[in-house]
């Protein structure tokens, strides 16, 4: 099921549903010139490149294709997170996601009931209406 789950990370990049994650800084390092010093709590965010152009070119713009071949570089989609605490869940989320996206799309049409139903943060992206959703049986 590789095209949806392609459409999936297409979906993760426009929609991260984790923000990022903190880390203690092991030693002093310098980035993007600033020193950061050993022992600061610091708070990676999967939004740094997942929206940037130099990665993602018209990031608005929804593309599952983004991720055919070998997809972004390493550590440049990072919905998941990277290193050594890197979710663990990740194939799990994955075998979950594309069964209940093949039951939806191969069962059910579905419409929104609310067309521009906005996003909140709680941190993760919940839609305020509840997403209601009219689902019609697929011919
Ligand atoms: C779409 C679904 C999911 C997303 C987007 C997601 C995302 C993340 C992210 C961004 C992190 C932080 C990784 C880091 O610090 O580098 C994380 C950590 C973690 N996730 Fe998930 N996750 C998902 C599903 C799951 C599921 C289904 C489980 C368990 C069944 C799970 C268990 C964990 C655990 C235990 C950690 C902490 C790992 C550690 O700190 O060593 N996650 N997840």
């Amino acid at each position: 099921m590789k095209y949806s789950w392609n459409v999936a990370c297409e979906s993760m990049r426009l929609l991260p549903p984790a923000q990022g994650a903190y880390r203690v800084a092991m030693t002093d390092f310098s980035f993007a010139g600033y020193t950061i010093p050993k022992g600061w709590k610091t708070f990676w965010t999967v939004h740094s490149t997942n929206k940037n152009p130099k990665y993602f070119p018209d990031p608005e713009k929804f593309d599952p294709s983004r991720f055919e071949g070998n997809g972004p570089a390493p550590f440049i989609y990072v919905p998941f997170g990277g290193g050594p605490h890197m979710c663990p869940g990740k194939e799990y989320a994955r075998l979950e996601i594309l069964v209940f996206m093949h039951n939806l799309v191969t069962k059910f049409k579905l419409m929104k009931v609310i067309p521009n139903e906005k996003f909140i943060y709680t941190p993760s992206p919940v839609p305020v209406e509840g997403l209601h959703i009219r689902l019609l049986p697929h011919n």
